[in-house]
């Protein structure tokens, strides 16, 4: 059997930190709320010029370079983001010529929050069908550009940022299964609700902003974490209690601590960065999956558990063995 395992990880932040207490002096808010309702202490926020390519990258130059390959090695780009550098090309074309690489298959996922891991299962399928060995997938956001610094609802839970890991063909041991879903119907409650062919106008005039029902959010997010769980450990016959880390979206403290408790795992074995990087949506994960293992937390031949939700809304899992 041929799995894809993960050969190295990578991530990259925006230098630029904006505090609670520093969105306090532009909308009513403030720095207790946020931490209560969300456990969100600061976000990293993209400069002028730097774009979603710029910072894919840097988390994809990490990951190469942790894995030990030459980026020429490469048989497949896929980059999970909501916030493209432009309509087309894709960002992985963009990272690609970036990276001095040409002629793998490189292409976006639009998935949202959960475009990391639909991108990890793509990737999965094409190195376990022979498609090829070495596979890159990033997660990469700007979602600076689609939030509206003025809406308190919103402002105060998105960040910029990236995390990549490297793929690569392993006879041994890595990706167990990877789970994806996604429902349609509740494409209202968490949406930019303008784009490209529904109306260019609002791009143009720099409003196309994130708009969200919070709590229905939050209710469907907290169900659907352990609906996936449960299916995911099932489908392998895994008992929860074998996990050894939990990786979870990183949108809000109290739906991580929900979905946490529900799996029986302590916050020790938990990956948390959302106090210090807000929601980066689909660079959530490789980001603190990169942390924890730069960290040591993270040690070989651990299972871990990774899930995702987001717009669509959109779901999914992988279990694997690092
Ligand atoms: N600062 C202060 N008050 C705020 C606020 C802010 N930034 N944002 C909203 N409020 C107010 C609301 O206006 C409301 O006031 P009201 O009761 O007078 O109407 C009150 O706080 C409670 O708002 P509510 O929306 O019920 O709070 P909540 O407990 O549901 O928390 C979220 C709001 C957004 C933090 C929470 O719903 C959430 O995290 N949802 C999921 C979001 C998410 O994960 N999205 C991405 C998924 S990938």
């Amino acid at each position: 059997m041929t799995y894809a395992r993960i050969i190295g990880t990578g991530s990259f932040l925006p230098e630029k930190v904006v505090t609670n207490a520093d969105l306090e002096k532009s909308i009513e808010t403030s720095d207790e709320w946020i931490r209560e309702r969300t456990g969100i202490r600061r976000r990293h926020i993209a400069a002028d010029g730097e774009t979603t390519s710029e910072i894919g990258l840097r988390a994809a130059e990490r990951a190469i370079e942790a894995a030990g390959i030459d980026a020429a090695d490469i048989d497949l780009i896929v980059v999970g983001t909501a916030t493209p550098d432009k309509i087309f090309p894709a960002t992985a074309c963009i990272i690609q010529r970036k990276l001095g690489i040409a002629g793998c298959a490189a292409y976006d996922v639009s998935a949202a929050c959960s475009g990391f891991v639909y991108g990890l299962d793509v990737a999965n399928r094409f190195i376990q069908t022979g498609g090829g060995r070495t596979a890159l997938v990033i997660g990469a956001e700007t979602l600076s550009r689609i939030t509206n610094w003025e809406d308190r609802t919103t402002a105060v839970l998105f960040g910029d940022g990236a995390g990549a890991v490297v793929l690569q063909a392993n006879e041994e041991t890595g990706i167990i299964s990877t789970h994806i879903h996604a429902d349609g119907r509740a494409e209202e409650l968490l949406h930019v609700p303008t784009g490209i062919s529904i109306g260019y106008e609002a791009v143009q005039a720099g409003e196309a902003y994130i708009a969200m029902n919070g709590n229905a959010v939050f209710r469907k997010a907290v169900a659907t974490l352990d609906s996936i769980a449960r299916e995911t450990l099932a489908g392998n016959g895994v008992d929860k209690h074998d996990l050894d880390w939990f990786i979870p979206h990183q949108a809000n403290l109290r739906i991580i601590r929900a979905a946490a408790k529900k799996l029986d795992m302590p916050m020790e074995r938990v990956v948390v960065t959302v106090d210090e990087h807000a929601n980066t949506s689909a660079a959530s994960i490789p980001l603190a999956l990169d942390i924890a293992v730069r960290d040591g937390r993270i040690k070989r031949g651990e299972l871990l558990l990774l899930e995702a939700f987001g717009a669509g809304f959109t779901w999914g899992s992988a279990l694997l063995r690092y």
